[in-house]
């Protein structure tokens, strides 16, 4: 089918949630590259929103992926599944956490997160169930996370939301001091807030958090569906916060394109799930924990954690020497980087780099996103470089 076919079709048969998308539709990838359907060819700096972690038809995921396919794709989790306590075991040997529940998403992740702490306090008997999360936050699209989610855009048409749910501005520790009260349960934060912009939060405003956390006996949640695997430079943005969590949350990227989320929790808040009190069809089915093994192989063979940090450096130190009056400010950690352009300006710059085959997210309508594949090389990014100097030269 070409583009205009698909685009019919579409508006023909799909819910519209996603209003007027970009203009192509791709049928091929390779590396950095996508290849659409009407010949022209991409450079994905986006990695479909920060899942694209290994770039596209990774070879060791496409054969771990092969031979799961021609074995078993999914039987459920009333049976044992060895994929699954691999992968659990990977993600523990590799975080401060001690067990792992897997989702199919981020927002379920979250919703298992959130769940888990309030049945810790729950079980304890304390009454606290609320949860306080931050302004320009995003934690997904279920009832829960919506609530969660501090941007008024995405509450408004749900309400009345789910009780105990509230958000106070970023970085600012005196606000949320004085949102807990003794009924809060959890504290929800993304470490770098990416859906709004890639917006870091301080490390001193974190380490003031946990401590307020220890504290209240309150769960400090960190959502890290973008930051993490590898995606700031570290296998998890925490790790280069100084603060560890109590809960963690992964998706996008744990499966390089294969939907999986995961729970990741410390024993005393882990054990507080019993059997019946949470469960899931789909979250941790074979195939999907073939793709969160295959993604884990690939970092390991490749040192693409280490790349990023690298290429992350590099990226920003290349950005930071760009004279241009039209960004006002460079953001983020490792390959999450956030450019904020002047308002007048920004959309032409994001078209302008579609048009020259750069695939980036436009955020918060001044803020070009870019999450690219950890494969990233210098070249790739002096690519870039050459292309945004020459637009914001022309616009
Ligand atoms: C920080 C964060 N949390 C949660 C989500 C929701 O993930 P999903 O779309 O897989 O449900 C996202 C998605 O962009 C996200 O960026």
């Amino acid at each position: 089918m070409n583009l205009e076919e698909i685009k019919l079709l579409d508006k023909e048969s799909y819910m519209n949630t996603f209003g007027e998308r970009t203009g192509v539709a791709f049928e091929k990838g390779e590396g950095m590259k996508l290849f659409a359907t009407d010949g022209r060819v991409f450079y994905d700096f986006l990695g479909g929103i920060a899942v694209n972690a290994l770039g596209h038809s990774h070879p060791i995921l496409k054969e771990a992926l092969h031979n799961q396919v021609d074995k078993l794709l999914h039987t459920s989790n009333l049976y044992y599944i060895e994929n699954q306590a691999k992968l659990a075991k990977k993600l523990k040997d590799a975080t401060c956490m001690d067990r792992v529940f897997f989702a199919s998403t981020g927002a379920e992740a979250n919703e298992g997160a959130i769940k888990l702490a309030k049945i810790y306090h729950h079980k304890k008997g304390t009454g606290r169930f609320g949860v306080v999360s931050l302004d320009k936050s995003f934690h997904g699209r279920t009832i829960a996370t919506v609530a969660a989610t501090g941007q008024e855009k995405y509450q408004a048409p749900y309400r009345p939301l789910p009780d105990g749910f509230s958000q106070v501005k970023a970085n600012d520790f005196e606000a949320l001091k004085n949102a807990v009260t003794d009924k809060t349960c959890a504290i929800l934060l993304e470490p770098i807030q990416g859906e709004s912009g890639v917006r870091p939060l301080d490390k001193e405003y974190l380490k003031k958090v946990r401590e307020l956390c220890d504290r209240e006996d309150i769960v400090l949640i960190f959502d890290e569906v973008q930051t993490g695997m590898g995606r700031t430079g570290d296998l998890f943005c925490y790790m280069n916060t100084g603060v560890e969590p109590d809960i963690l949350t992964s998706a996008k990227a744990l499966g390089g394109g294969v939907p999986i989320g995961a729970v990741l929790a410390k024993e005393k808040f882990a054990s507080s799930f019993t059997p019946g009190d949470h469960g899931t069809t789909f979250g941790g089915n074979p195939l999907a924990c073939a793709a969160g093994l295959a993604v884990f192989e690939a970092f390991e063979k490749e040192n693409l954690v280490e790349n990023s940090k690298n290429m992350g450096k590099y990226f920003m130190s290349e950005l930071n020497k760009i004279t241009s009056d039209k960004i006002s400010e460079i953001r983020g950690r490792g390959l999450l980087i956030g450019i904020e352009l002047k308002e007048d300006v920004a959309k032409s710059v994001f078209t302008e780099l579609f048009n020259k085959g750069y695939l980036t997210s436009l955020c918060g309508g001044t803020t070009i996103r870019l999450a690219p594949p950890l494969i990233i090389t210098k070249d790739d990014i002096d690519g870039f470089i050459a292309v945004l100097c020459d637009i914001l030269e022309r616009i």
